[in-house]
């Protein structure tokens, strides 16, 4: 291939957010499948192309995939069931770009349930949310107020996914994974829900407000106490916002305390 010609795929490559080798064995992601797949192939708009891997699994249309995620959660009575229908689920194309899923980490038993909006490139290769320098700094956080995974803390994400390039889920990815976040909260069953970030704050609460009005109060989640912290990443580009954490953070101490949570 012409110099010129391989810089342009390279870039078209960067463009769609294919950055990252995933295995030494070359791969034609250009070929065309021999055969056309039976079943609908709508794809939804944030689906750029079919990755193949070995096997992949039928595409489905994004009206489709939001009534079967919505039929799969349904039907899990577990934590472990849910992950399983996650893991299972091929209506979202996310799951054949991500290197493996991203469904929580911590104490399925806790009280406190924390979740941000999306797996990054740490969590993406650790498979646990809030993997990174990100994760390190939210542990820090959580443990002002002796709040700690391995004890009594469940941490999740909407999405369970990494998306590629870390861009922005598309509104059908995230419509998509909703019902899954939403009875992976019905079976954890918190006593609080502390969102992290402003982007997983506007689509669980459904608000447009901005994480400045959202945080520094008691919001509510299907009748289950909610607030909203600053997301790490946001605190180390901006340390003066340290100070407006540490007080979230005395906010939600206080209320474990008086809902005898901690
Ligand atoms: N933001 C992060 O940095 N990590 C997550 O796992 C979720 C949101």
């Amino acid at each position: 291939m012409e110099h010129a010609h391989l810089a342009e795929l390279l870039q078209w490559y960067a463009d769609v957010g294919a950055d990252e080798a995933t295995g030494d064995a070359e791969q034609n992601r250009l070929r065309v499948p021999e055969k056309t797949p039976e079943k609908s192939t709508i794809l939804p708009i944030s689906q750029v192309r079919k990755m193949d891997k070995a096997e992949p699994a039928p595409v489905i249309g994004a009206i489709e995939a939001m009534k079967e995620a919505a039929a799969l959660a349904a039907a899990a009575k577990t934590v472990a069931e849910l992950r399983a229908a996650v893991e299972n689920f091929s209506g979202l194309a996310l799951k054949r770009t991500a290197t493996q899923i991203v469904f929580g980490d911590g104490n399925p038993e806790s009280r406190i349930m924390v979740i941000g909006d999306a797996p990054g490139t740490d969590e993406d290769r650790a498979g646990i949310p809030f993997a990174g320098a990100n994760g390190q700094l939210l542990d820090k956080m959580l443990g002002a107020i002796g709040l700690t995974r391995s004890e009594n803390v469940y941490i999740t994400t909407i999405l369970n996914w990494r998306t590629p390039g870390n861009r922005a889920p598309s509104k059908e990815e995230i419509d998509i994974s909703l019902p899954f976040i939403r009875r992976h909260i019905e079976l954890v069953s918190p006593a609080m829900i502390v969102l992290v970030g402003g982007a997983a704050a506007k689509i669980l609460l459904e608000s447009k407000e901005p994480i400045s009005r959202l945080r520094g109060k008691w919001l509510d989640y299907a009748g289950t106490p909610a607030t909203v912290l600053y997301h790490p990443e946001y605190l180390m580009q901006s340390p003066a916002q340290k100070k407006t954490a540490w007080e979230d953070l005395q906010m939600i101490e206080a209320k474990l305390k008086e809902l005898g949570a901690l």
